[in-house]
């Protein structure tokens, strides 16, 4: 949907590729949605899923790639950044690993702290970066408050990049590793109390820019799937208690 809102009217045939992928993730949301959520990975009609949904995700996955592509080559109509995709294609990426276990049957091995940062800080950075750049210039502390969490992820993202060179002889985990984990979820907990703040704000038609509420909300359920796996490493990582990975009345 994201893709379909910020393609040119005169890119049809991106149009409606993007168009339908839309029906084909909303079938899998209407065929998930008939499973048991409590049935066994290896379960018969899991697995059936899994096996339906790869192909999807896949074609989807190669789908922005090439938009990206045509981007970076000024060949298409398109207002995202190419590092929009990045994003993006990291979250599918690891939807494709996950899937590459849960079609045998297996569930997968969770990330390490180093690779669980390395992609979600990306994505968190990315988030900060579009909302900055979908806000009016005229509203000065909204753009500097969102401009110090690009920093501040930035920040994160460095030291995450150094923390990986230390694992080359320090196993994982040691203190300086995890008081870091606690600092990013101290941030990423600041930064989705700001995106509830300035989703309010929006539904009330109290700030100018150029957002939707697609796109703001989408940031809430990612932060929350994130914090959840964060807080696998350290008891002072709490989500904050609204946290949802699902909510209905997300904008479709
Ligand atoms: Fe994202």
């Amino acid at each position: 949907m994201f893709v379909i809102d910020h393609l040119s009217a005169r890119e049809t045939r991106w149009a409606e590729a993007a168009h339908d992928y839309v029906q084909a993730f909303g079938r899998l949301r209407t065929q998930l949605q008939a499973l048991d959520a409590a049935l066994p990975v290896d379960n018969e009609s899991m697995i059936d899923f899994a096996r339906i949904a790869q192909p999807v995700a896949h074609g989807y996955y190669r789908f922005e790639g090439e938009l990206q592509r045509l981007r970076i080559s000024n060949a298409i109509d398109l207002q995202l950044m190419p590092v929009y995709f990045n994003g993006t294609l990291l979250e599918n990426e690891e939807y494709l690993r996950i899937l590459g276990y849960y079609v045998n049957g297996k569930s997968y091995p969770p990330k390490s702290l180093y690779g669980l940062l390395d992609m979600w800080l990306e994505d968190q950075l990315g988030h900060a970066v579009l909302l900055y750049d979908h806000i009016d210039p005229t509203e000065l502390p909204t753009l500097q408050q969102t401009r110090t969490f690009i920093d501040a992820f930035q920040a994160h993202m460095a030291k995450n990049r150094a923390i990986g060179g230390f694992l080359r002889f320090t196993p994982p985990g040691f203190p300086v590793q995890r008081k870091f984990a606690v600092d990013v979820s101290v941030t990423s907990i600041a930064f989705y109390s700001f995106v509830e703040r300035t989703i309010e704000r929006f539904r009330h038609d109290e700030l100018l820019g150029r957002l939707t509420l697609r796109f703001l909300e989408h940031h809430l359920p990612e932060t929350c799937y994130f914090l959840y796996q964060l807080s696998r490493f350290d008891p002072r990582i709490i989500p904050p208690e609204t946290c949802y990975l699902w909510k209905p009345n997300v904008s479709k």
